[in-house]
């Protein structure tokens, strides 16, 4: 999709973070944007922000307040902004998300409830919704679309791997990284296309996630605080600006890229992407193989420093990612101290 100028997107989670500085970017493109989200306040103040950056009108910016999870009401706010918008949307970007970090083996049903209703439900009822309605409106033949379409996700750097203190959430977005590919596979026929945005750290409110846990899914088996939401936020801060990974995202569009990463030039993502292969190729390797090959890479990282983008924890913050408290059978050594 290249075109972009009096189009309509509907962008999941634009009332902050990256869905926000996609929204931003998507207004000033010429688009008109519906931004969904469940926190409503949030929604009123982005609705300014994208006016006063795109030099759109206000009635360009429809805010939709619904829990996306809620698939009744995921399908009602696309009747309505197809109403007033007078079609479906062109492109559908889903990037509202939530994290929440422990010990995999201390994880609730809550905990995965939560984390993969919005990480990975959300998207499928997104999808399952708003893609007959842009083949429909949109869609041509061998190719050639009536109009030019796309669907696109933000998922994680994190669809990658798993990680002993990131389950429900590598599992949520290597699921949707899946899902995107089958889509770039099924669209190009009727002329649309898919991409996955692959972040690392953005800046964006995602640390404070918790507070807006719904009630009825409190019951985690992480521990989770004040302190670990404002150490999570602190690292958070140094990420990506939202609206340079707009940028990324729309070149990504643009040019027909299914994977995007906002890493530099794609030759950069290559690597990064060789990387994390090479990590699941040792999988293959019997448990005493990889342990030689594991202790040579800390050697190596001792000598050569920490990754790009690794952090330490900063003087007197409180470690996120231990499980709660009462947890009896949690190994001492899976908390970190607090
Ligand atoms: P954010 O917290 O600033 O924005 C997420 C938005 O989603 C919030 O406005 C929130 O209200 C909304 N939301 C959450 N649950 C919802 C629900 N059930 N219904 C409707 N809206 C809901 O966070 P951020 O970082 O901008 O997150 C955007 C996406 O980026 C997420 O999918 C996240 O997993 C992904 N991501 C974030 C990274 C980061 O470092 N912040 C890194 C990699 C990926």
């Amino acid at each position: 999709m290249k075109d972009f100028k009096g189009k309509i997107a509907f962008i999941t989670g634009g009332a902050s973070g990256a869905g926000l500085g996609q929204a931003k970017l998507f207004a000033k493109a010429g688009m008109r944007v519906a931004i969904a989200d469940v926190r409503r306040d949030a929604l009123h103040k982005a609705v300014g922000e994208i006016v006063d950056f795109a030099g759109c009108k206000v009635t360009d910016v429809l805010p939709l307040c619904f829990d996306l999870t809620d698939r009744k009401a995921y399908e009602a706010a696309a009747d309505s902004a197809e109403a007033i918008f007078g079609g479906p949307p062109h492109l559908l970007i889903q990037t509202a998300g939530v994290n929440s970090f422990g010990p995999i083996e201390a994880s609730t049903f809550d905990d995965f409830d939560w984390v993969m209703g919005v990480c990975l439900d959300h998207v499928v009822n997104g999808l399952i919704i708003f893609v007959p309605r842009m083949i429909k409106a949109y869609g041509g033949k061998d190719g050639v679309p009536k109009e030019e379409f796309h669907v696109a996700t933000t998922s994680s750097m994190g669809a990658f791997m798993g990680g002993a203190g990131t389950g429900p959430y590598s599992a949520a977005k290597s699921a949707v990284n899946n899902l995107m590919y089958s889509y770039a596979m099924a669209l190009p026929v009727y002329g649309g296309g898919a991409t996955v945005l692959c972040p690392a750290n953005i800046n964006s409110n995602i640390g404070n996630a918790e507070k807006f846990r719904p009630e009825h899914l409190r019951n985690t088996g992480y521990h989770v605080s004040e302190g670990t939401m404002a150490h999570l936020s602190s690292i958070h801060a140094g990420g990506i600006d939202p609206v340079e990974l707009a940028e990324y995202l729309k070149e990504g569009i643009e040019n027909g890229r299914i994977i995007v990463m906002p890493f530099g030039p794609p030759e950069e993502w290559m690597k990064m992407l060789r990387g994390n292969n090479e990590t699941i190729e040792d999988y293959i390797l019997t448990a005493a193989e990889r342990n030689k090959k594991m202790e040579e890479r800390m050697a190596a990282m001792q000598r050569n420093g920490p990754p790009p983008g690794a952090w330490s924890v900063p003087e007197g913050a409180e470690p996120f990612g231990g499980a709660r408290k009462d947890l009896d059978y949690i190994d001492p050594s899976r908390n970190p101290k607090w």
